[in-house]
């Protein structure tokens, strides 16, 4: 394989000759070396997500011909080469537990592998503490047949997802996910194409400049699905890119570690070429659930509605006073927006966000817009801009 006709430039980092453990963290960043040296140099606790995709330990023997005597492109890589079982576990284990002290509380790691080594990889976590919450198997549209006929076509990957270890309260963008697969839930076999087509990288003689480089859409889904806007990615065998390109056009920073100059460089200048998705375009889908707590109460306190307004329900049939300890009080009755709802109705249950209502110039709001404008003024998540329907 030859270099892109540019050489990595000054984003790409060699690894320093003495490694000491820093306070800050590089973002946006290639890191060229080792990537269990690179990582002991990374501060702890420092990174929301690891994408890894380590050597598969492929061992292959000789070449693979097809029928009409073409020699099959696979890894013949000396990155994928390992003595035995013994030393590709101990070098799993010791990038691994780079990973995990790495990540913050919060952090998760996704490992992608085929039958050659993710059972091995499987192991080393449950072992090293990471707690897996799902693993997905990666179902190839266009699979490579097996030329010699005598297995089945290996026509999947696995993925597993891990917490850091079992009290990680891990990200995972339920409602974006569900949104994006009709409103149902997405499930764990996905369906996608191995990369080809444009999305190839090449070098200037037409060859491949990785052989496993990862399709953009896999990448697209695990970053959705488990990051925020803003979050660090780390990906410490980063190949050509594939992780940093989604993870700047879907407004993540990240962190690729690479030994090889070769593939940094061809990483380097296409996440160059990226233009990162600016405004809506990167808003998620969240449940009313998933949005900070804000009580009634608190909206008194704020001033958006005075202790004794009126509240009704949307068809005015019920009208509650507002008290300026955050309850409501009806003919007799008093209790929170909730259980004031439920009893004036005779029902064991009421959201009072959406059944109370205020009246403004002959129009009734749901209270639950009066909340949005308290989140928004106590800067609470990404609260937008408060309109109300009609303006
Ligand atoms: C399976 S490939 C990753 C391909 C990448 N996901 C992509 O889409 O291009 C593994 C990569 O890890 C690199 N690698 C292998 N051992 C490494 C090590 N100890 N430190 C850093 N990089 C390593 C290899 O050079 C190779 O590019």
């Amino acid at each position: 394989m030859s270099t892109p006709k540019r050489a990595a430039k000054s984003a790409t980092k060699r690894a320093p000759k003495r490694k000491s453990r820093s306070t800050t963290l590089p973002r946006n960043e290639i890191l060229l070396g080792d990537c269990i040296e690179q990582l002991k140099a990374l501060p702890d606790e420092s990174i929301d997500l690891v994408f890894a995709d380590p050597p598969y330990n492929l061992q292959l023997e000789g070449d693979l011909l097809r029928p009409n005597n073409t020699r099959v492109d696979g890894v013949h890589q000396d990155w994928d080469k390992f003595k035995d079982f013994a030393s590709y576990d101990a070098f799993s284990r010791a990038w691994l537990g780079q990973c995990q002290r790495i990540l913050k509380p919060k952090g998760a790691l996704w490992v992608i592998g085929s039958y050659h080594n993710i059972f091995r990889i499987g192991a080393a976590l449950q072992d090293l503490g990471f707690w897996i919450h799902n693993d997905i198997i990666w179902r190839k549209t266009n699979p490579m047949p097996n030329f010699r006929g005598r297995r089945f076509t290996n026509a999947h990957e696995t993925l597993i997802w891990a917490g850091r270890d079992q009290a990680a309260r891990v990200t995972y963008n339920y409602d974006a996910m569900k949104a994006g697969n009709d409103d149902l839930q997405m499930r764990s076999d996905w369906l996608f194409p191995i990369c080809s087509g444009s999305e190839r990288l090449r070098d200037h003689e037409g060859r491949k400049a990785h052989p496993t480089q990862k399709p953009e859409a896999l990448l697209h889904r695990i970053i959705l699905a488990t990051t925020n806007s803003g979050d660090v990615i780390l990906d410490p065998f980063f190949g050509t890119g594939t992780t940093g390109a989604v993870a700047k056009r879907l407004g993540r920073n990240w962190i690729g570690v690479e030994r090889d100059p070769e593939y940094a460089a061809h990483a380097e200048l296409r996440i160059e070429k990226i233009k990162p998705l600016t405004g809506d375009a990167l808003d998620v889908s969240r449940s009313k659930r998933a949005e900070p707590r804000v009580p009634f109460g608190t909206i008194i306190e704020l001033g958006i509605l005075e202790a004794g307004s009126r509240l009704v329900d949307e068809k005015r049939r019920f009208k509650a006073e507002v008290r300026a300890d955050g309850s409501l009080a009806f003919e007799g009755l008093q209790g929170s927006i909730h259980r004031l709802g439920a009893e004036v109705q005779g029902k064991s249950a009421c959201n009072g966000w959406t059944f109370w209502h205020v009246e403004a110039e002959g129009k009734l709001k749901s209270i639950d817009l009066l909340r949005q404008q308290a989140r928004q003024e106590l800067g609470l998540g990404d609260a937008r801009p408060v309109t109300f329907a009609g303006e």
